[in-house]
């Protein structure tokens, strides 16, 4: 988890949408985070959700009307307003993004939005013509020409029986993305502006028969990681991801893939235009000779697998002609220094980030912390522990003095 939440005021306004049952367990996420929350409901929001729900949540009593007196005189729109280190909608409905997309303070949320100081990150949630709609897409476009930052939506079976874009993002992405906008917003949120990503994240899966294949324990969280907070700093981000159960990182295009052959594929063809290619991904370095396309029985007698290499990915990008800046991860078990610098020789890459797997108190693989040594040239910077987002942050900001 990040520290970026750690002792942040986060205002979270909560509005009327099915999603907002969701925006409990945000809170939730949130506190554990070490953020401080206070809520903001409309009423329509109300008419799904208690603010009973929110005052036991967080402690504190959820703000609710505007021309309360009794209420304005406990902590008034202007105190909340300035109290907030960052403003949170979630789920942020179609109405109230037109709203203050038009500037109107015709309630409590919209009120404070408007006398708030504090960046605004807002999370969609609606049905997807809803969405889709021109008035929508123009209100998300002035909010963001305004500077908020915009979590999801995400894509799927929506409430209201539909499939399609505008699923509220699931809280831990949401505290996740909050944490890297506010990680990267203060200082140098545009270090990677007109910069293009392609990072690979996760296993790849090598198949036996239809019901068997080999694969090993990454999960995909570094390369996540990654694509969130490149996207934060400006960059365009394409995740060619394999198979993992994360959700996509708000406006990091995604492209999921089974195989290394087909991970090979996908990663050519981003490759063309971008200035930067991270190779996270667990890649198998061997795949089974012959597929059988019948599932192989079980019988009494030894079973040999003939395996061979399959592509490195990463050496084939790196010796492109017309190649991105190349950065390479290795997990080691030992020798890590001497085993990283041979691979950034070998491959001829512009970085290596390594770190030590296989250890008790070193897991990596699934967990939501790492530690990086990073090799580029003569040089070498450590990484010290930390949450997967900051550590993506930290190798970003390396990435970003090399390629500017
Ligand atoms: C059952 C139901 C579900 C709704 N879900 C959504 C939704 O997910 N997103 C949305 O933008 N509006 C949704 N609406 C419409 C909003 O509640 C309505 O536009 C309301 O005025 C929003 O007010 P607010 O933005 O001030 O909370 C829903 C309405 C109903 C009756």
């Amino acid at each position: 988890m990040s520290a970026a939440l750690q002792g942040k005021q986060i205002l979270l306004g909560i509005t009327g949408g099915i999603a907002s049952y969701k925006s409990a367990i945000l809170a939730r996420r949130l506190i554990d985070a070490g953020a401080d929350v206070r809520v903001i409901m409309t009423q329509g929001a109300q008419a799904f959700i208690t603010p009973l729900t929110f005052q036991a949540l967080t402690g504190n009593p959820v703000h609710t009307d505007l021309l309360d007196p009794a209420a304005e005189a406990a902590m008034g729109h202007i105190e909340l307003a300035r109290w907030a280190d960052y403003v949170l909608i979630a789920p942020a409905t179609a109405n109230v993004m037109a709203r203050l997309a038009n500037g109107l303070a015709d309630d409590l949320l919209t009120t404070c939005c408007l006398a708030t100081e504090a960046p605004l990150a807002i999370a969609p949630a609606m049905n997807r013509l809803m969405w889709s709609n021109p008035a929508t897409q123009a209100n998300l476009a002035t909010l963001v020409s305004r500077g908020a930052s915009i979590i999801g939506p995400g894509a799927g079976e929506q409430a209201c029986g539909e499939v399609g874009e505008g699923r509220m993002s699931e809280p831990e992405a949401i505290r996740d993305a909050l944490a890297a906008a506010i990680t990267t917003t203060p200082n140098n949120s545009n270090e990677l502006q007109g910069k293009s990503f392609v990072i690979t994240a996760g296993p790849t899966e090598e198949a036996i028969d239809p019901v068997r294949f080999i694969s090993n324990r990454s999960s995909g969280k570094m390369g996540f990681a990654l694509a969130t907070a490149a996207q934060a700093m400006g960059a365009e981000v394409t995740l060619i991801a394999g198979p993992v159960a994360l959700d996509t990182p708000p406006h990091v295009k995604r492209i999921d893939v089974k195989t290394a052959d087909d991970m090979l594929d996908a990663t050519l063809n981003a490759v063309k235009n971008a200035d930067v290619f991270i190779s996270v991904a667990a890649v198998a370095d061997y795949k089974v000779a012959k597929f059988s396309s019948e599932k192989i029985k079980k019988t009494d007698d030894e079973l040999t697998l003939e395996l061979v290499r399959n592509p490195d990915i990463l050496k084939t990008v790196a010796s492109l002609k017309a190649r991105p800046f190349c950065v390479g991860f290795a997990a080691e078990t030992q020798n890590l220094e001497k085993n990283a610098q041979g691979k950034l020789n070998a491959k001829k890459l512009d970085m290596i980030a390594a770190n030590q797997v296989g250890q008790a108190n070193n897991p990596v693989f699934g967990s939501d912390t790492n530690s990086l040594s990073v090799y580029w040239g003569k040089n070498k910077e450590q990484i010290a522990p930390a949450a997967k987002l900051d550590v993506a942050r930290q190798l970003l900001k390396l990435i970003a003095k090399q390629i500017n």
